[in-house]
C-alpha cells in the first residue's frame, strides 16, 4: 500500500514521522475517518469541513486547500486501485522541539492511510451487539472539547478498555453530569414509543456525520425525532437502541449492560433507518448529492 505522506505518495514501509512530531510527543493533532463505496467518498465535502474545524478549535492552520486535501484522498485510493475502502485521514502539529507550545512545530504532518474495506460481520448486524456503560465519563467540552476530532485518544482507549474488560463491543460513556454521551468511535441512538432520541451536542459528543444523516432519514420517514439530555435509565428502558459511525453505519444495540433491549433482537425502526441510509449511499453515489 502507498501512503500519502506530505504530498508525496510513499511506499508503507517508507512511510515514516520523526520521534520529535507533536502527534507522537503529545497527541497534537486531528483527524478524520472516511468510507468510500464503489470509489466514492462518501459525504467527503462533510468530512473535511469538519477537518477544518476541528483545525480552527486547535489552532492548527492546514496548509493545503480543501480541493487539493479531496485530490489526494482520491489520489491515494487510485494509486492503491481501491474502490471500497477504509480512509483515514491524520493531521499532527509536525516535529518541533519538545514543549507544549505549537509555535516550534513549523510544519504540520499530513498523512493519509487507505485499506481495502473489510465488511463486519453480517452476524452483528443481524443479532445486534452489547455495550456497556462504563465509569470513564466523557471528556468535559470545557476541559477537552468532544466535538474536536483529536489524535488524543486516551478519553475513548480507556473506555474502550473497559469495555473488553466487560466482554462487551462497544463502551457507552456518560458526560461528567452522568447524561449519555456516546460510544468510543460511535455515536448512539435508541428508540422509545416509535420516537428516535439521541444525546444533543450539548451533552458533549462528537457530532457525527453518520448521526447527522440518521435524523435526517429518520425525519423523512415520518419518525419523531429528539435531541437532548438522557439518563442511562432511558437507555436500559428503550425499545430499541443502535450505535453509528462512518464505517459501520447503523449497528443494532440489544442489550445494554444486563438489560436486555426491547425483544432482545434488533428492532423495526433501527432496520427501516439502516435501509434508508442505504438509500441514501446509493443516492450519493449517483448524484454525489445528499
Ligand atoms: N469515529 N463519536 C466519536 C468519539 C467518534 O470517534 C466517531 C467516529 C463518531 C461517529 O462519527 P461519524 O459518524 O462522523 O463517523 C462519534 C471514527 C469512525 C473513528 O474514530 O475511526
Amino acid at each position: 500500500m502507498f501512503i500519502y505522506l506530505n504530498g508525496r505518495l510513499v511506499p508503507e514501509e517508507k512511510a515514516r514521522v520523526s520521534v520529535f512530531d507533536h502527534g507522537f510527543l503529545y497527541g497534537d493533532g486531528i483527524y478524520e475517518t472516511m468510507r468510500a463505496y464503489c470509489g466514492v467518498v462518501f459525504m467527503i465535502d462533510e468530512h473535511i469541513r469538519r477537518l477544518f474545524r476541528s483545525g480552527e478549535l486547535i489552532k492548527l492552520k492546514i496548509v493545503r486547500p480543501p480541493d487539493e486535501i479531496k485530490r489526494a484522498i482520491y489520489n491515494t485510493l487510485s494509486k492503491n486501485r481501491l474502490k471500497d475502502a477504509y480512509i483515514r485521514l491524520s493531521i499532527s502539529r509536525g516535529p518541533g522541539e519538545i514543549g507544549l507550545d505549537p509555535g516550534l512545530c513549523p510544519k504540520p504532518t499530513i498523512v493519509i492511510i487507505t485499506k481495502r474495506f473489510k465488511e463486519y460481520p453480517e452476524e452483528i448486524y443481524k443479532k445486534g451487539v452489547r455495550v456497556s456503560i462504563v465509569k470513564t465519563r466523557r471528556n468535559a467540552p470545557e476541559a477537552l472539547n468532544p466535538k474536536i476530532k483529536s489524535l488524543n485518544f486516551l478519553n475513548n482507549i480507556l473506555a474502550k478498555i473497559e469495555a473488553k474488560e466487560a466482554g462487551v463491543y462497544e463502551a457507552v460513556m456518560l458526560n461528567y453530569r452522568g447524561y449519555l454521551a456516546e460510544g468510543t468511535i460511535t455515536n448512539i441512538f435508541f428508540v422509545k414509543d416509535g420516537s428516535l432520541f439521541t444525546p444533543s451536542v450539548e451533552a458533549g459528543i462528537l457530532d457525527g456525520i453518520t448521526r447527522k444523516l440518521i435524523m435526517k432519514v429518520a425525519k423523512g420517514n415520518g419518525v419523531k425525532v429528539e435531541e437532548g439530555l438522557y439518563t442511562p435509565e432511558s437507555l436500559y428502558g428503550a425499545d430499541e437502541a443502535f450505535i453509528t459511525n462512518t464505517t459501520l453505519e447503523i449497528l443494532p444495540v440489544t442489550k445494554v449492560d444486563n438489560k436486555t433491549i426491547g425483544n432482545g433482537i434488533p428492532g423495526p425502526i433501527t432496520g427501516e433507518l439502516h435501509k434508508g441510509y442505504k438509500e441514501e449511499v446509493e443516492r450519493y453515489l449517483r448524484t454525489g448529492k445528499i
